[in-house]
């Protein structure tokens, strides 16, 4: 009997045609559960090399994603896109920031040559900001000689050699390359608990060639995460996934600079990047397409996520172009205008449905891009895509970039839409199809600048979202996201279904979290 009722997405969304819905429309039918939410596994793969343990990431707006936030969000198990709206060098270095965050195995560690003084040494932390001071010494065939303790790293020593400073090898511990095996962190862990007081190893290969460094601190907070209930995303070196965001630049012809996108996605690269976001207001563009294409082809085997779209075919489109995940998403955005403004969208669960159909054929992943404000809407989205992106939720944390500010007591960040005015002179004009020169007489804004309130930290926002949906799942009786998919029964809610889905007829004194 229920089953005419309570419909799979397939019959649900086709019986709706022509209307389209967004979360707040639909609600989950729940069904028999021996799931407690506890035991609900959040683990999802977005494509070969990206998997996280929480389906959620930052998005790649000026007020919600710098180094700062990219670090919270895959401490968390999710991933953080870094905005472009700043210089490529600057983007490049918060890459760079995100990935030197508590290694497991550095393989690339910073070397000095038998050659360099102290001052030199000194010098270079002060100009990279090394949070650093301890480093191996080698010859000029990156043989090890020694290293270099932090404690004569000093000004008083600026004008000896490295070399009179420094542990001579034969005092140094090493490892072989050959003798890391299959669980490097577990090697050194045990490594550091025979060697007391320790607290660097250097890797080498058979020529003594530097390979790889451990350090104790970054080890121990490794194996604590393991005791967490979240999981931080990592890539196979042990290193935080960090993803960024392009436009598709062009140059005074009018055509993408290829030359600049190709530099800038490798600069990135050489720094870690584990997954690029071809970012725009319309994905389903020749410029799009191009520059996926094209990304495709200079990077065969980077992640690479382009949109937004709301349709299959603007699906199809980015997966023929060479995209591994796309974003679905067209003005449901909290501060966006572009449905008000231009008069296009699809309400976003609709949105959703019709990309989910095209993607598993076309190969590509799908990302919920905007209007979530509650992690009931996280689950909804996730009934049809493999994870959300979420920009208004996240943008009142802590590790969200911007001043906070006070009015009347409260405090507050700024949160603006990457389509409002400012921002597109700040430089995200590309991304709605506009050049610098244009912004206030040819172009009309779709984003608005706006305030929201703080919200503490990434750490609990992200606790509270993952809490909401694990109860979701728990109430499907789903134990993971694959089994969330397949247990989806939706049915329409009326605005007085929606009117009763929150608090109602009572005199609010405490407010809840409904996120
Ligand atoms: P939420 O609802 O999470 O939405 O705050 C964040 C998403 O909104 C998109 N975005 C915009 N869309 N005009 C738009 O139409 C804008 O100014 C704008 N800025 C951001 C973007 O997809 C983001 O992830």
């Amino acid at each position: 009997m229920d089953k005419d009722f309570f419909l799979p997405a397939d019959d649900f969304f086709r019986r709706v045609i022509p209307n389209g819905l967004t979360f707040d429309d639909v609600s989950l039918v729940t069904r028999y559960s021996d799931v407690l939410p506890s035991e609900v596994k959040l683990e999802t793969k977005l494509c070969e090399s990206i998997h996280l343990n929480l389906p959620i990431l930052s998005a790649d707006m000026d007020t919600v994603t710098e180094a700062d936030m990219a670090i919270g969000m895959a401490l968390c198990g999710g991933l953080g896109l870094i905005h472009y709206n700043m210089s490529k060098r600057q983007q490049v270095k918060e890459v760079s920031r995100v990935k030197h965050h508590v290694h497991g195995l550095i393989q690339d560690p910073i070397c000095f040559t038998a050659d360099k003084l102290v001052g030199d040494v000194l010098q270079m932390i002060e100009e990279k900001s090394f949070q650093f001071r301890t480093f191996p010494i080698v010859d000029e065939n990156h043989r090890l000689l020694g290293l270099l303790p932090g404690r004569v790293v000093k000004q008083r020593y600026s004008d000896r050699k490295v070399t009179e400073g420094m542990l001579p090898r034969d005092k140094v511990f090493t490892i072989r390359e050959s003798e890391v095996g299959s669980d490097p962190i577990e090697t050194a862990d045990q490594f550091f608990s025979q060697h007391m007081g320790l607290h660097k190893l250097l890797v080498v290969d058979d020529e003594d060639r530097m390979r790889g460094l451990y350090t104790l601190s970054d080890i121990e907070r490794i194996m604590e995460e393991g005791s967490d209930h979240i999981k931080p995303s990592r890539d196979t070196n042990f290193r935080l996934l960090c993803g960024a965001a392009v436009s598709v630049p062009r140059n005074s012809d009018g055509d993408i600079d290829r030359e600049s996108l190709e530099e800038h996605v490798g600069e990135m690269i050489e720094k870690g990047l584990n997954l690029v976001a071809v970012s725009t207001a319309h994905g389903h563009t020749k410029g799009v397409g191009e520059a996926t294409r094209f990304l495709r082809k200079c990077f065969p085997d980077l992640a690479i996520l382009a949109g937004n779209v709301n349709t299959g075919e603007g699906v199809e489109f980015l997966a023929e172009s060479g995209a591994n995940i796309v974003k679905i998403g067209q003005g449901p955005g909290s501060i966006c205008t572009t449905r008000i403004v231009a008069g296009v969208g699809i309400p976003q669960m609709t949105a959703l449905y019709a990309a989910a159909l095209k993607a598993k054929d076309a190969g590509v992943t799908i990302l919920a891009d905007g209007g979530i404000s509650k992690s009931g809407d996280i689950v909804k989205a996730l009934t049809l895509a493999e994870g959300v992106i979420c920009g208004g939720l996240l943008a009142g944390c802590r590790e969200a970039p911007g001043a906070i500010v006070e009015i009347e007591g409260k405090y507050y960040k700024q949160y603006r839409g990457m389509g409002s005015l400012e921002a597109m002179k700040d430089g995200s004009a590309a991304r709605y199809g506009h050049s610098i020169k244009d912004i206030g007489s040819k172009s009309t804004a779709e984003g608005i600048e706006a305030l929201k309130e703080v919200s503490g930290s990434l750490k609990q926002a992200l606790g509270n979202l993952a809490g909401g949906i694990r109860a979701g799942l728990g109430y499907l009786g789903a134990a993971n996201l694959h089994e969330l998919k397949e247990k989806a029964r939706f049915v329409q809610v009326s605005p007085a279904g929606q009117k009763e889905s929150a608090p109602h007829d009572v005199v609010e004194i405490k407010r809840g979290e409904f996120n």
